[in-house]
């Protein structure tokens, strides 16, 4: 291990720990043997104890776990930082810059002094070029003035969507394989995730059926949280799977739909049949009568490669986007300044050519990655992936884990230096989750490094 800077030792220790307690073997790279972290932590520098003070946890904190993406990324970075190699296929993060006219809109912001707090709902600019945009390429209008809430990353756009309708003993619907974080706001809202096997045998979509006979069997439901595409699966349900679900949907006016749209952007196009693009992976607002009743997510994050700006957003009815700004209003503020401004220009100054390049680009990493997957042992592959940079293959006839994807997981960390996240922590278990975000060269040496591991079990 290379020498550390005495200031990064208490945030070393204290990652590790966080690593341990989620259970994550920690190991020492000299001897490759595990390295308990607790050792370690000099007591002047160990954190207050519970036992030392009489203050309670928020009673919902015990129902709510650690975002296991976020913390493998973190693990991940910090043994970079100490000189350990690491693959990672962890994050959801696309490896190319934002477009130049984004960078250079947000230098410009800079200069022009656009420094100040904005409105709740960001600036009249960004939230009119986001309805200029959903207007022109999903069909669906809202009004820049009422219905659009500009929020840090869609993530907390979804978390305040869920906050405006659930409460305390609702139910929220949920199709597993799902994004790791829903089940976690719900919780936070005090509501219960009911959650739904979708089957590998359908793409991992959730069919009409499965969707009726959950809304009969459980009448709390009050919202119905649908992620297309889909983190983690790569699932896309085209216009007629989705005019399945609102078909059903339609018997159950009192369900509002959260759908979740931010890969909506990164669609593949469909080797089945001559279905015309607008069809592909349509807003789930714009079919007929949902309009009502559906929040729409998207943000900035994925399509523009812009996770760090923190951008995002709900589109929504006036009645649901005014609750959202209210819940808003007391938690943040606005959105940066600087990333509204930036997000103006990827809305209204980057060619829809810049992203479909993208696109293209993200196909052949999937293509390779597949094709390399189908060549090694005990990998049973899901159909392929249709959108979104992810694929959900299952490792479980892979001898010694008996299907556990966490110690999987950690023995490919261990071994291989290779990150990426068990499938369990997406409603997933037996199954692996890869991010193909990166570069060709990064996703060379992964395929390689996974090969051998799973070669080496036999
Ligand atoms: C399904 C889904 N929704 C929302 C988000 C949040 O995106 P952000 O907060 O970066 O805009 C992510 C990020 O990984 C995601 O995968």
């Amino acid at each position: 291990m290379k020498m550390m800077r005495p200031h990064s030792l208490p945030i070393l220790l204290g990652l590790l720990l966080l690593a341990q307690s989620w259970g994550f073997p920690v190991f020492n790279k000299a001897t490759n043997s595990r390295w308990n972290p607790s050792l370690y932590v000099a007591s002047k520098e160990a954190p207050e104890t519970s036992s030392e003070t009489t203050i309670q946890l928020n009673p919902l904190l015990s129902s709510v776990k650690m975002s296991k993406t976020v913390e493998v990324m973190a693990l991940v970075k910090q043994l970079q930082a100490d000189g350990v190699e690491v693959t990672s296929l962890s994050v959801g993060e696309p490896d190319f810059l934002p477009p130049p006219a984004v960078l250079e809109a947000t230098h410009k912001a800079v200069t022009d002094g656009e420094l100040r707090y904005t409105a709740v709902t960001g600036t009249l600019a960004l939230r009119q070029a986001i309805a200029a945009d959903l207007e022109r390429r999903k069909g669906v209008s809202y009004d820049p003035l009422t219905e659009i809430v500009v929020g840090n990353g869609a993530k907390q756009s979804v978390y305040q969507g869920v906050l405006a309708v659930c409460g305390l003993g609702d139910q929220v619907l949920i199709p597993a394989p799902y994004w790791p974080s829903y089940p976690e706001m719900v919780a936070l809202a005090g509501a219960k995730a009911v959650i739904v096997d979708a089957s590998v045998e359908t793409g991992f979509l959730l069919t009409p059926d499965q969707l009726r006979t959950t809304l009969e069997a459980n009448p709390k439901i009050k919202l119905f949280m649908l992620c297309n595409p889909s983190n983690p699966t790569g699932g896309v349900y085209s216009r007629a799977e989705l005019e399945g679900l609102a078909e059903v949907l339609r018997d159950y006016p009192h369900v509002a739909i959260l759908a979740d749209e931010i890969y909506e952007r990164l669609v593949y196009p469909p080797t089945d049949g001559d279905i015309p693009k607008e069809d592909w992976c349509p807003s789930f607002a714009s079919l007929p009568g949902m309009f009502d009743r559906t929040m729409t997510i998207n943000g900035m994050s994925k399509a523009y490669a812009m996770t760090g700006y923190r951008l995002g957003y709900v589109a929504a009815p006036a009645r649901l986007a005014k609750a959202v700004t209210t819940l808003q209003s007391q938690i943040t503020s606005c959105a940066g300044s600087l990333s509204q401004a930036a997000g103006v220009a990827a809305l209204t100054q980057v060619p829809d050519e810049v992203l479909e390049e993208n696109v293209q680009i993200m196909q052949r990493k999937r293509d390779y990655v597949l094709d390399e997957l189908a060549k090694m042992p005990y990998v049973n592959l899901p159909a392929p992936p249709r959108g979104a940079f992810y694929v959900l293959p299952d490792v479980s006839k892979a001898p010694i884990y008996n299907g556990d994807d966490t110690e999987f997981c950690l023995d490919l960390l261990k071994q291989e230096r290779l990150a990426l996240v068990p499938g369990s922590s997406f409603g997933a278990p037996g199954c692996i989750r890869i991010s193909y975000a990166t570069s060709l060269e990064e996703l060379q040496v992964a395929m390689e490094k996974l090969n051998r591991f799973l070669t080496n079990l036999g």
